[in-house]
């Protein structure tokens, strides 16, 4: 039986109730985060509390615990749960009220958070995917990680009815990010994505491509905006997120990109990644 983060408690499954005027529920006034596990181990956990830290501020809310406390629980939730490779999921809301759209005083926000496992050969696709075009209806706040995704929802189910297995958004013709992770293109060498304004959600696994394997690699890096058109005639296009990590894309739409084959430069990134992550599952069997 799966157990779950409720506040600071460890409870079951089926014992986590949230009140029906919670107001994650009735305006998805709150935030969360997704993060990566190897090994036990939670992956980029500084920069995913930071994120965390920066939607709270934006969103005047106010976290229920310090980040060394909500790190000590999320670590018991994966032990408890005995996960090795997996994925933590937990969200932050502003807490339950009598309806009303303004901020209530004096309620407490509400922590909800589970552990599953996520082995990687069942997310990752190396042989790449096809993804679909589809408009970015999304609110002007996308930097901050909040519950609000119907339009992230809507994407997502316009690109599966296509056949597609991932939305590409564009606000007329500007790529922007996935419904669920963040675009690269590479271009004459360089990658190309969204610079990280209030058009996007600025992805750990985009962030440690951009301050990290790219670097490490020699692979210069660009963050500026392109077109629905630079993505069609890209040398290579991949998406990255804390679950796909870097995940190729090889179609979109009808349209193959370049030779339809994953490109040297994804493939670089890739094994820089799966480089990472056997380093750090050999450092957690060793700890
Ligand atoms: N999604 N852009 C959007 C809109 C996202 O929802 C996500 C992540 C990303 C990539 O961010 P990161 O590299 O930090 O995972 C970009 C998570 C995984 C989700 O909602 O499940």
């Amino acid at each position: 039986m799966a157990t779950i983060l409720y506040q600071d408690q460890l409870i079951p499954r089926e014992q986590g109730k949230v009140d029906m005027e919670d107001r994650g529920y009735q305006f998805g006034d709150g935030i969360y985060e997704a993060i990566r596990v190897y090994g036990g181990r939670l992956f980029l956990l500084d920069l995913h509390m930071k994120r965390l830290e920066r939607s709270a501020r934006e969103l005047a809310l106010q976290l229920p615990y310090g980040i060394d406390q909500l790190t000590d629980h999320l670590k018991r939730l994966i032990k408890k749960n005995q996960i090795d490779d997996g994925l933590v999921y937990f969200q932050i809301t502003r807490g339950a009220s009598p309806r009303q759209h303004q901020f209530p005083e004096n309620i407490e926000t509400v922590l909800t958070g589970s552990a599953t496992a996520l082995p990687r050969e069942e997310v990752l696709r190396p042989n790449g995917i096809k993804a679909s075009l589809v408009d970015d209806i999304r609110w002007l706040r996308c930097d901050i990680k909040t519950l609000n995704l119907l339009g992230n929802v809507l994407a997502k189910q316009k690109a599966l009815e296509k056949g597609s297995e991932e939305a590409i958004m564009h606000r007329g013709g500007v790529v922007t990010e996935g419904s669920s992770c963040n675009v690269f293109i590479v271009k004459d060498g360089r990658l190309v994505t969204h610079p990280a304004d209030h058009f996007i959600l600025n992805g750990i696994t985009r962030l440690y491509v951009i301050d990290q394997l790219a670097p490490r690699l020699g692979i210069p890096v660009v963050e500026k905006t392109f077109s629905t058109e630079d993505l069609l005639e890209a040398d290579e296009v991949f998406i990255t997120s804390t679950g796909a990590e870097v995940k190729p894309v090889t179609r979109v739409e009808e349209r193959t990109i370049a030779s339809g084959k994953p490109g040297p430069i994804t493939k670089r990134l890739m094994d820089a990644f799966d480089n990472e992550v056997a380093r750090v599952k050999g450092s957690s069997a060793l700890s």
